[in-house]
């Protein structure tokens, strides 16, 4: 039967709009180092095809790296709270790049991390505070501030940061509450300030060539998304027990203070706006009907099973010398390490902590579309590193947060990029660490907050998603939506 001249004009425009976009799509591809490659479609699934030893699978080549614009002079910036991430992650970039960034004024109550800012910063003794009320006694000094002290205070500093005209590097959990949250977004627009939140896995390699690949439509339209983010037990015991955000009142709920990253993430990949959650989740296995027998309070107290156990505060601080970042040792000598664990909170028996943040939990997150997205903490892994598998209507793509993988169901073609080939910056989180202060020295010092991806304004819904997601599991799992205009 001959097909109606209607119907074939039809099919041939619609077939040369298609060409049209799929070129477009294609040129955008080449452009991100991705459509060149033709290899035949390998043999190996997609998840055994991380490997590339032995692989017929054509490699991504790298994106080319921007050199931009420095900063015309140095920005200044005064860090409240100088311990892990005030000192480590971001004062470390002032350390490499003196002539982006420099540290001028320190607010910390412990004595050595105070001191050794200010030595490595050459900080005189009037801009050296022991807390961060002392600042704002003392007139403007600075361009901005590293707000990096605990979660429960980030919205005190933050606001009077704010309210005297500084620009902020804000670490996440923005604030512990929605409303808190708001305040400081209101503030923010208020007093035309930047406000760049450490959602640090958008500037990190990984991360950024995923959202390109996506943007480009390597995989066609996002259908649906599986997201698991394995925190590994060891950490697990020590963050989210013995540590700083075991106890969801002093800090926040797990799906605030470790997965905020993930809510943040799905919504920067996805573009689109978040619009119900429903989520459970419970704490299994650090609570203390789960102590062994002949386990005690402390580990130095004689635990009886002290030599068996995993989580030994002994084995793991002691002999391994490992996490000590958040251990207050001024020096890290035997003698220091076993006077915290005798005393501090590291010490503690994990099954005997005031802890009460959940091990495992999921979240089901509709997308504007119907994209879905299924996302899982998995606390009780034996492994780290985030896994994503998204899936659209011209292919899927797996990440373990090394490689990228993309299988394009129409072709049949397999290509790989391998992130660990093209991290340039050895910072923490990938080099995300450092991606963001480059970014906002850049932004700060131009007065332009474009210059960044994770500004207060568009980290405020996956924020949101978090604090839905979490009202959600202390109801039972029932639907809640996610609407800035409503919560506003
Ligand atoms: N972006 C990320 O990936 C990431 C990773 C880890 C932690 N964080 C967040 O960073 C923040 C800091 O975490 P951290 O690991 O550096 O913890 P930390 O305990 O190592 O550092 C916090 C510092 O703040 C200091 N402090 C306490 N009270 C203070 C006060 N009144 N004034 C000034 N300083 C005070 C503490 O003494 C400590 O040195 C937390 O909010 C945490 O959730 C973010």
């Amino acid at each position: 039967m001959e097909a109606c001249l209607v119907c074939k004009e039809f099919e041939s425009e619609k077939s040369t709009k298609m060409k049209k976009k799929q070129w477009k799509r294609r040129e955008l591809l080449k452009s991100l180092g991705v459509a060149a490659a033709a290899a035949p479609l390998a043999a190996s699934s997609p998840v055994k095809g991380m490997s590339m030893e032995g692989s017929a699978m054509r490699e991504i080549p790298l994106s080319s790296v921007k050199r931009d614009r420095k900063p015309g002079k140095p920005v200044t910036a005064i860090v409240i709270g100088a311990g892990s991430r005030g000192w480590g992650a971001y004062s470390s970039y002032g350390l490499k790049y003196p002539d982006e960034l420099q540290v001028v004024g320190v607010a910390e109550p412990i004595p050595y991390r105070r001191e050794r800012m200010a030595k490595a910063f050459n900080i005189p003794e009037q801009r050296q505070f022991v807390t961060w009320e002392h600042v704002f006694e003392v007139p403007k000094f600075a361009d901005a501030l590293i707000v990096t002290t605990p979660d429960d205070l980030h919205y005190g500093p933050a606001m009077a940061g704010l309210e005297d005209g500084y620009d902020l590097l804000l670490e996440k959990v923005i604030a512990q509450t929605w409303e808190e949250c708001n305040d400081i977004l209101q503030l923010t627009e208020k007093k035309n300030a930047i406000v760049a939140v450490c959602h640090v896995l958008r500037y990190n390699a990984y991360f950024r060539k995923l959202r390109e690949l996506i943007d480009a439509g390597a995989i066609g339209e996002v259908v649906s998304v599986q997201h698991l983010e394995p925190v590994e037990r060891i950490h697990m015991s020590h963050s989210f027990v013995r540590g700083n955000w075991g106890n969801s009142r002093k800090s926040n709920p797990m799906i605030l203070s470790k997965s905020c990253h993930d809510t943040d993430m799905l919504r920067w990949l996805l573009n689109k706006p978040c619009q119900r959650v429903s989520s459970f989740g419970s704490l299994s296995l650090f609570r203390e009907e789960m102590a062994p027998a002949g386990s005690t309070e402390r580990c130095t107290d004689g635990c009886a099973i002290e030599r068996e156990c995993p989580y030994s505060a002994i084995k793991l601080y002691l002999e391994q010398r490992a996490w000590l970042q958040h251990l207050t040792l001024e020096e890290v000598n035997k003698n220091t390490i076993l006077r915290e664990l005798k005393n501090g909170p590291y010490g503690r028996c994990v099954y005997r902590c005031d802890n009460d943040v959940v091990d495992h939990q999921i979240s089901n997150f509709e997308f504007e579309g119907g994209i879905t997205a299924a996302f899982s903490m998995e606390a009780l892994s034996s492994y780290g590193g985030r896994r994503t598998r998204i899936f659209g209507t011209e292919g899927d793509l797996f990440g373990d947060e090394q490689t990228l993988t993309i299988t394009n169901a129409i072709s049949g073609k397999q290509e790989v990029w391998d992130a660990r080939k093209a991290l340039k910056d050895d910072s923490g989180h990938g080099g995300g660490d450092h991606g963001l202060v480059h970014d906002f020295v850049r932004a700060v010092d131009a007065n332009d907050p474009s210059l960044l991806t994770s500004t207060i304004q568009v980290s405020m819904e996956s924020h949101l998603m978090g604090f839905q997601a979490e009202a959600s599991r202390l109801d039972g799992g029932r639907v809640r939506e996610i609407s800035l205009q409503q919560q506003g």
